[in-house]
């Protein structure tokens, strides 16, 4: 405590008097970024992607397992149900990994429960590396299994960690470049999995043990980085531990506008202690901003965008594109996410969430509604089925620009640290369930109302534009504070919230 009386160093810059440096990036705050996106994220989005290209000689070696072992070929059914489950039990394991990581965040810190995540994956990649070796496509289901409870705890954790790492004016910039790292690790699984490099009989499992790659790379890198302030201050209220890693971060003596934030929060913070799933729900404040969260990450999902990932080559070869055209479609797409999400993260702190979440998921109601009509009458006018394509590629654009990144990072933003761990675990387990549920229901649709399976998409999205321009606030370049005091009753809101930060500030000084 003695160090709150303590006389701030000066400043590398000019005196104390003059305004702070503007916050930018430093070597620091961008390797933290690099080692936990293209460590953690990458790897998410890797096993998101990589079971698309290889379905087909992956299910040949369900066959010929099967042959061996009962003597008989596999039902085309019973085959159909062990790839749904293939890739099912990641979503599974999401949900569990998911709901987890706030317990783990909190336990272990951010870049703590990170860097342990790590021997989830190592196991995984064990279970699927040597599911062919051993013959057992069980191995391999429950090596997805297992996978996705690493993928569940990084959905978690990451936006945690990069919220709490970043200066106000970036926070958005690093929730998309999260994004950024999962599109990317979708693109380089599906790139590896053509069949000419190692979507092959023989390379499969090395493709799938690929995992491995960003493990090393995380535990090399992140080792170096520091636990985010905010943990450290607001969790384990250690403020010297808070005050070193900060300075770390800014690469600056001069942290004292950022610290005073800090300790204002935890001020606010004294009387409701611990926050478990349980009060966030009871919590009559919070139930707006949780509720937003979850319709957020339904809108992500519910979207239709798996639908786009899982199922896109499907897609293509039935708007009459030839098989292996329709996986350079794919991948296109892919190529086409991760740019979009690139652009998208340098209007994500001057546009707003606000702004590009509407303009995100209305261009995707038109898109998908598109779609629909041209797949309709693809049959009749052939050309149509170029506008599917572009309609897919149009689609994509418009789900990068914000509903890809911003139910993510948005949840980190609506709460402040009390209660953010059991709202991301809480959103992230909406996240997976809906993921688990389109992955499932999309392909029974698809046979069902065929041309018709983009509908309840249209449907949907349209719900989601409207809840959006009702429900959610703008929280660009606010802080935590600011953002929760929005959901306070009116009568509330003018007095309290400016007035804790300013006692605050008058006692400090
Ligand atoms: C399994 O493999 C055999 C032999 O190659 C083939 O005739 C059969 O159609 C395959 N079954 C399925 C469901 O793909």
């Amino acid at each position: 405590m003695a160090d709150v009386t303590e006389p701030e160093k000066e400043p590398l810059l000019g005196d104390s008097k003059t305004p702070q440096v503007k916050p930018k990036f430093t070597k620091h705050l961008i390797l933290s970024i690099a080692a936990c996106t293209l460590g953690s994220s990458f790897q998410f989005g890797y096993n998101t992607g990589v079971v698309n290209s290889p379905e087909k000689v992956m299910k040949s070696f369900y066959n010929e397992s099967y042959h061996r072992k009962e003597g008989k070929y596999i039902e085309d059914s019973l085959l159909t149900l062990l790839w749904a489950l293939t890739v099912a039990m990641y979503a599974v394991g999401g949900m569990i990994g998911g709901v987890s990581a706030g317990y783990w965040g909190n336990k272990y810190g951010r870049r703590g429960a990170l860097l342990r995540n790590n021997v989830i994956a190592v196991m995984a990649a064990g279970l699927l590396g040597f599911s062919k070796m051993a013959d057992s496509y069980e191995m391999l289901i429950a090596g997805r299994f297992v996978v996705g409870i690493n993928a569940g705890i990084n959905t978690g954790i990451v936006p945690l960690y990069l919220s709490e790492i970043a200066p106000i004016e970036l926070r958005g910039f690093c929730g998309t470049f999260n994004q950024m790292s999962i599109t990317f690790g979708v693109v380089i699984s599906q790139l590896l999995g053509l069949d000419f490099i190692l979507g092959t009989d023989e390379l499969w499992p090395l493709l799938l043990a690929l995992t491995l790659v960003p493990v090393i790379y995380q535990l090399c890198v992140l080792t170096f980085c520091c636990e985010s302030p905010r943990y450290l201050m607001l969790t384990k209220h250690d403020e010297q531990a808070a005050r070193k890693a900060l300075i770390w971060f800014r690469e600056t003596t001069d942290v004292s506008s950022e610290m005073d934030e800090m300790r204002s929060e935890a001020v606010e913070q004294i009387h409701r202690k611990k926050f478990s799933v349980g009060d966030l729900i009871k919590t009559k404040e919070l139930r707006t901003p949780l509720i937003i969260s979850m319709v957020l990450q339904l809108s992500q999902q519910f979207s239709g965008i798996n639908a786009v990932i899982y199922y896109s080559t499907d897609i293509f070869t039935s708007a009459g594109l030839a098989r292996s055209t329709a996986e350079y479609a794919t991948l296109g797409v892919s190529v086409v996410n991760v740019s979009m999400t690139f652009v998208s993260a340098f209007f994500m702190d001057r546009l707003g969430r606000r702004a590009l979440h509407l303009a995100g998921l209305g261009g995707m109601f038109v898109f998908t509604a598109i779609l629909t009509v041209s797949r309709v009458f693809q049959p009749f006018h052939h050309w149509l089925s170029f506008i599917c394509i572009l309609a897919v590629v149009c689609y994509i654009i418009f789900f990068a620009i914000g509903p890809g990144s911003i139910p993510w990072f948005i949840v980190a933003e609506l709460f402040t640290q009390g209660p953010r761990t059991a709202a991301v675990s809480v959103a992230v387990l909406v996240n997976w369930l809906s993921n688990f549920v389109v992955g499932f229901v999309f392909p029974i649709l698809q046979s069902a109302i065929s041309d018709y399976s983009f509908v309840p998409f249209v449907v949907l999205l349209a719900g989601f534009w409207l809840f959006t321009y009702i429900m959610l606030p703008e929280t660009k370049g606010k802080t935590v504070e600011e953002i929760a005091a929005l959901f306070l009753p009116k009568s509330l809101q003018e007095s309290l919230p400016v007035d804790g930060v300013e006692s605050e500030r008058a006692k400090i000084n």
